[in-house]
């Protein structure tokens, strides 16, 4: 049940609800591809705190609440807002639950979602903390998946690129574990993920580590590329030595297997060619669109609860 929750890791979502969502999503995209506008929001209020650059989960948050017929209000630059003065996070999320019903926020600081949520008198989604977690990607990742393949078990997926700094594959993974999946992680060796995250995972999936991608680019069903995170390197040597990586060309899409995807929460900066995106196995956009419907399910199953014709 997600009713009043606030999601901060993906562990706070059962997996019978990932299913719930995804249901709800699928309804969404409908009706909001037939043109049709809802009210199901009406009179409600969501206010978006965004500390940290974001394009396309600040917006589809936006879209997702005016969408059901609510309103937004949001703050978009720490330096516009009251944090640019010292005030705590305590304190600004005491005024938003005053303010609105829902909060997003995103926040350079892992852990600062966490806080937020238990100084909050209403539900706080965390739009990204930091190196942290990103769990609201995550669902629309997973709807992406399940979308495409009508399940999210028993299928070979790859996460390559940051997989230290990146939020989006921490959230990912730990979701990903619940099922019987099968996950290659290739990185550079700097890049690994941090065995302290590993080991909170209970293994129900078999995690190959450190694979190389020539290994796993004709078995892997779902490629789950992410971007080298520059602005959590604490020694920008250390980013120029990994920079360019990996690159999703042409060369390497001929070599996959025909129903395979390539994902991306986006934004990208060389690890995809744009030349292929108008292949068949270029889900990123997609992926980004579906972010609007799945926000929908999650605010209206957090908000309301109730079924939806
Ligand atoms: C990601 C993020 O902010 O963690 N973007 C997103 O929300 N779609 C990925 C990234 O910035 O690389």
């Amino acid at each position: 049940m997600l009713k009043g929750k606030s999601i901060v890791s993906i562990d706070d979502v059962e997996t019978e609800d990932f299913y719930e969502i995804f249901h709800r999503a699928s309804i969404f995209k409908k009706t909001v591809k037939e043109g049709k506008s809802l009210e199901l929001m009406k009179g409600r209020i969501m206010s978006t705190f965004f500390f940290e650059p974001s394009t396309r989960t600040r917006l589809s948050f936006e879209s997702a609440m005016n969408r059901l017929g609510g309103s937004v209000i949001s703050v978009s630059e720490a330096k516009n807002s009251s944090a640019a003065k010292g005030e705590t996070i305590a304190d600004t999320i005491r005024m938003a639950s005053s303010y609105s019903d829902i909060v997003v926020m995103r926040h350079p600081m892992e852990g600062a979602a966490r806080v937020a949520s238990e100084f909050s008198t209403v539900p706080v989604l965390n739009g990204g903390d930091g190196s942290g977690q990103h769990p609201t990607q995550t669902l629309l990742d997973l709807f992406t998946i399940w979308e495409k393949y009508g399940k999210i078990e028993d299928l070979e997926i790859s996460l390559v690129g940051d997989l230290k700094y990146g939020r989006t594959v921490h959230s990912l993974i730990k979701a990903l574990n619940r099922f019987n999946n099968k996950i290659n992680l290739v990185s550079p060796e700097i890049l690994q993920m941090p065995d302290h995250f590993l080991n909170t995972l209970k293994n129900r999936t078999k995690i190959n580590l450190n694979s190389n991608i020539d290994e796993v680019l004709q078995t892997t069903d779902v490629f789950y590329v992410t971007r080298i995170q520059k602005e959590r390197f604490v020694d920008l040597n250390d980013y120029q030595k990994v920079i360019g990586s990996y690159s999703f060309n042409q060369e390497l899409v001929d070599r996959m297997k025909d129903n395979a995807i390539i994902m991306h929460p986006l934004p990208r900066v060389d690890e995809i060619d744009p030349k292929i995106d108008g292949n068949k196995r270029a889900y990123y956009f997609i992926e980004a669109a579906n972010g609007v419907f799945v926000r929908m399910a999650l605010i209206d199953l957090i908000l309301r609860g109730g079924k939806v014709e």
